[in-house]
């Protein structure tokens, strides 16, 4: 059925596939509705989903809706081979999608039809495409190569890369070879990140991602969340005099960063008395110089970046001083290597054979089409234990919006919920609701062909469980194999695997730095290409605003009495004074 912007059930899609249907459209509750509407915002710019491309993919959706994954393959012996693509090292299998050559085509002429060829430009461009911010984003400036030339209001930002790369790097090398002494004289034997967001997720998830290439004499904590059991825990067994502490926030006044770096600082001057330890103990990473000397880091030990640098965009740039520390200035470079090679992928390879927009065309297919409300990303490699975390902020900061880039509500979905833990751990946990749940949820399956810490059969092990979860998704068990095992006849219904569950495997080779950055990147330009499609600003974050505001009014309310009346709803009241009674 064709879903026009004014249809009544324009949120909802016309169609259900077996997966979803719900009592009632799930998407009710993501989109107000038309009386709880913002009267600020502007009517629904019918636009993209009156558009001819969209048209035909509704169409086309209609047509392909119930055709099972079973059949695709068994009409298309080749399908295997066909839809897979492949650059830099990094295998993509889509052929476990619930699409046709003709699905492709359709997405194609969509991608023709925004413009997302001129949207990518104008990024690499440093056009100021965060128009609510008025920004460039130049998240690829960061792994430029020395001689390369991009320029934001008129000046060439690539030698400022590298000028502070050349920083990080020297610093590095003094804290890593034990030159850089603390206050008592001793070298650094722990590096504690305070940061929050992109200034934690970033450096933490490429930190962990890395760690195989660290120095392992030296030892690293992240320490993100207000609650003060984070950094009491962090802090719990470490000597101040052997402890450099990284305050990582591009601001440098969000709340949370700056109370934990305020009570770090608290507890290196108790242990070593002395004002003068703060700046051999405490280094900062921020686009606010003023800030930073106001919190009293001396600038000299302050690493920079620029405000065309989203934060989740960022462990990149100076953001990520933690990981260069673990793995050297020297891999570190290497990562920037792999996200350059990716960026010059995005930038130049036809849209049928980049990786990013390949990935970006299968959601938005599932997304938009099947109303599918999330993805899961299933790393099968430990080290990559917080990808999916990371992803979150990546893929739901930039793409959760409501409105498009003229201010116009959207009349369709916009991005999904990130969701996912590695493999197989996560398979003993929330696997069966992806095979026999009534949902669909599209999946990333990553891994790797060679491990880094080879040990009996355990590889082999791991990757014979990944392969066999997306074969399972895909083909299911009929009732016909579940009889054939001669199961109970009251069993059967419980045993059959209906299939048709969508899968992407990526397989690479091997994780270096700079497989690592070519992975990241691809996902960083996969988000990009949905928000242009979706014709959205992905690089704002207006949303995290409100609930930041609202603490702060409430924090001098939790310490004081009930002489000042409270003025929120009466569940907030409520609990305040619920909170003030039981509090020690
Ligand atoms: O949560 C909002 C946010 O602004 C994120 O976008 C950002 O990564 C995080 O806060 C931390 O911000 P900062 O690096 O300025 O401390």
């Amino acid at each position: 059925m064709a879903r026009t912007a004014r249809s009544s059930n324009r949120y909802c899609g016309g169609s259900h596939s077996l997966e979803q249907r719900p009592a009632r459209c799930a998407t009710d509750e993501a989109i107000p509705p038309k009386k709880m509407k913002n009267e600020s915002m502007t009517s629904p710019n019918p636009t993209l989903t009156a558009s001819p491309a969209w048209n035909a993919l509704q169409s086309h959706h209609a047509e392909i809706r119930d055709t099972h994954l079973r059949s695709l393959f068994q009409e298309d012996g080749d399908r295997g081979q066909r839809m897979t693509a492949e650059a830099l090292g990094i295998y993509l299998d889509y052929s476990k999608n619930r699409i046709t050559d003709q699905t492709l085509q359709l997405l194609l002429q969509l991608a023709e039809q925004s413009g997302l060829r001129e949207r990518i430009d104008a990024m690499f461009r440093g056009d100021k495409i965060n128009a609510t911010e008025q920004r460039a984003v130049l998240h690829v400036a960061l792994r430029a190569a020395k001689g390369e030339s991009i320029v934001v209001d008129g000046e060439d930002v690539v030698p400022e890369v590298h000028a502070v790369l050349d920083k990080m790097a020297a610093f590095c090398h003094r804290v890593r070879s034990g030159q850089w002494k603390g206050h008592t004289g001793k070298s650094i034997r722990t590096i504690v990140n305070i940061g929050i967001g992109g200034s934690d997720l970033g450096p933490v998830m490429a930190y962990e991602a890395l760690r195989h290439y660290s120095q392992r004499d030296l030892q690293f904590r992240f320490v993100s969340n207000i609650d003060g059991t984070d950094l009491a825990e962090a802090l719990q067994d470490l000597d101040p005099s052997e402890t450099l502490f990284i305050v990582a926030s591009k601001t440098f006044t969000t709340q949370e960063t700056l109370t934990n770096a305020h009570s770090a600082r608290q507890w290196c001057l108790e242990r070593l008395g002395d004002e003068a330890a703060i700046a051999k103990h405490f280094v900062a990473v921020s686009t606010n110089a003023e800030q930073v000397a106001a919190f009293g880091i001396d600038t000299a030990n302050m690493f920079g970046f620029w405000d065309w640098v989203g934060g989740r965009y960022s462990f990149d740039s100076a953001i990520g001083l933690s990981l260069m520390l673990s793995i050297g200035p020297d891999q570190f470079r290497q990562m920037l290597a792999g996200m350059h090679a990716m960026d010059t992928h995005f930038k130049t390879a036809p849209f049928e054979q980049n990786l990013p927009v390949l990935l970006a065309f299968l959601g938005i297919w599932y997304n938009n089409f099947f109303d599918a409300q999330s993805v899961a990303i299933l790393p099968y490699d430990h080290y990559l234990g917080k990808l999916t975390a990371y992803l979150q902020q990546l893929d739901m900061e930039s793409n959760g919006k409501q409105v498009d880039l003229e201010g116009n509500q959207v009349d369709y979905q916009t991005g999904p919920i990130i969701w996912g833990a590695p493999g197989t751990n996560g398979q003993h946990a929330f696997y069966q609701l992806i095979h026999q749940g009534t949902k669909m949820i599209p999946c990333d399956f990553i891994g790797f062909c060679e491990t880094l810490n080879p040990l009996g059969n355990h590889h082999d092990l791991l990757m014979a469980n990944f392969f066999a979860q997306t074969e399972a998704l895909a083909m299911g068990k009929t009732e016909a194999e579940v009889r054939a095992d001669g199961v109970d006849d009251h069993q059967v219904p419980h045993r059959i695997f209906e299939g048709n569950h969508p899968t992407n495997t990526i397989l690479i080779d091997r994780l270096t730095p700079e497989s690592f950055g070519k992975l990241i990147a691809m996902y960083e330009h996969k988000v990009f290409v949905q928000g242009a499609l979706w014709n959205i600003n992905s690089f704002d974050q207006w949303g995290v605003e409100l609930g930041k505001v609202l603490a702060k009014k409430i924090v001098p309310e939790l310490d004081s009495d009930d002489s000042q009346p409270l003025q929120h709803d009466s569940s907030t009241n409520t609990l305040i004074k619920r909170y003030r009674s039981g509090k020690n």
